[in-house]
């Protein structure tokens, strides 16, 4: 077999066979086939597309070019979540003990952020002592005691994908839905959960902008997750504005704990619940959607989520005082309002520049070696359809520089002002089974 013949298969618009798709693979995960044949390959791949069954076929490669990690030992039905990556998604801190209290293991192995938007871990930090080095004993030890353990990626998951997408990256291949959907789902098939619930975002913040892409997107991951063994759903949310209130880490955790503890954050507890009925579907636990939703919505407003969330906590070696006592978490030096410049309606919040601003303070990294400052972040005052006046707060920078200039100039940017309410959007777009 020879890879210039598979280059011009695609290239021509014609299906690769299973056994083109792992010669490729292996070839260039093993260093076998250069960067550039990969490259064209690529390149074809984002002009003529792959039809469903050969973007499984490039999935299940990229899962066997690498380890696969075995959760068997863990009891129950176990369900992961995954985000196409939002500004302000701390649902994973409420979603995570919301279905562990009604009894679906949740063994969630993490990663860090990058660019504009943050990393679970990374937050997770902000609590001190909070570590997510764990043996394999420990994590299926703590998922079976108190069915929620956060791990970092561990072993060498994927590397197929590792190297492609870095390839992608600079050959201007990244935004090829059969591609992005191979590169998603082959993680998360390699990290061993038996269902998965995805949230794919939508709007100017997200990955995919448009609503047609985000579906068309969703369908190849549920698509994909189905045909190899894995209970899959996709919920299509909203990413025009940033999610909740809170953008940045010690802040993010505190908005989450406040949900658990009852607060009506309302973007932020609806999504939950919407990830989390789907999961404690998946995972047998309830028959319908409605009853999951009934039940896991008691269990927010009773505090046995966040009961659920203290012993996590603890369990992973965090400050409980710092839950117990939300003040106690790390804050930053000074709080700097940015105003509104004119009287109007929020008409829009263009998510991945409050991230960038959040970056600038230093709450996210803009390189991988750059370090976390986990009291810095971003408090929105103004969201979508709300009035304002000018001089008017709509964003408060908790910062350690007292003059952040580049972070108001961000904000500025990212809010639009218009001078009549603008139509609510949903939240929920759609549901893809
Ligand atoms: N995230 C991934 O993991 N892979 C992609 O291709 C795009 C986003």
């Amino acid at each position: 077999m020879r890879m210039v013949d598979i280059i011009q298969k695609k290239r021509n618009g014609k299906e690769l066979t299973t056994e083109e798709i792992n010669f490729f693979v292996e070839g260039y995960t093993k260093g076998d086939i250069p960067d550039y044949q990969v490259s064209a390959l690529m390149m074809a791949v984002y002009f003529q597309g792959m039809k469903s069954n050969e973007i499984a076929t490039l999935t299940q490669a990229m899962v066997n070019s690498g380890e696969t990690i075995d959760l068997s030992a863990i009891e129950g039905h176990k369900v992961d979540k995954h985000s196409t990556g939002g500004v302000g998604d701390k649902t994973t801190f409420i979603v995570g003990p919301l279905v562990a209290s009604v009894g679906v293991p949740v063994a969630k192995m993490s990663g860090r952020g990058l660019g504009h938007t943050g990393g679970t871990l990374d937050k997770l930090e902000a609590i001190e002592g909070f570590h997510i080095e764990m043996t394999k004993e420990e994590f299926i030890n703590n998922v079976n005691t108190h069915k929620l353990a956060v791990a970092g990626q561990t072993g060498n998951l994927a590397p197929a994908d590792k190297k492609l997408y870095a390839l992608r990256d600079v050959t201007a291949t990244v935004d090829s839905i059969p591609l992005i959907a191979g590169s998603i789902m082959s993680k998360k098939l390699a990290s061993g959960a038996d269902g998965i619930v995805l949230d794919v975002k939508t709007g100017s913040g997200a990955f995919m902008k448009t609503l047609e892409d985000s579906e068309a997107l969703a369908k190849e991951m549920v698509n994909i997750g189905n045909n190899l063994g894995r209970h899959t759903v996709a919920v299509i949310s909203d990413m025009n504005q940033p999610l909740g209130f809170e953008v940045g880490n010690a802040n993010e955790v505190r908005e989450a704990v406040e949900v658990l503890q009852g607060k009506k954050v309302d973007d932020l507890r609806r999504l939950s619940l919407e990830l989390s009925s789907h999961m404690a579907v998946i995972a047998e636990i309830f028959d319908t959607y409605e009853e999951a939703y009934k039940e896991l919505e008691k269990n927010l407003d009773n505090g046995k989520a966040f009961e659920v969330f203290r012993s996590f906590v603890q369990a992973q070696g965090g400050n409980i005082d710092m839950i117990d006592d939300l003040s106690k978490l790390p804050q930053a030096k000074y709080q700097v309002e940015v105003k509104a410049e004119k009287d109007g309606y929020v008409s829009a919040i263009e998510a991945e520049s409050i991230g960038i601003a959040a970056m600038y303070l230093g709450a996210g990294r803009a390189t991988k070696d750059d370090q976390i400052n986990h009291a810095v972040g971003i408090t929105l005052k103004k969201k979508v359809g709300d009035e304002v006046k000018a001089g008017e707060a709509i964003v408060v920078l908790h910062t350690d520089d007292e003059n952040p200039t580049d972070s108001i100039k961000k904000v500025q940017e990212a809010y639009e002002i218009s001078n009549s309410k603008p139509e609510e959007r949903p939240l929920i777009h759609n549901v893809i089974k």
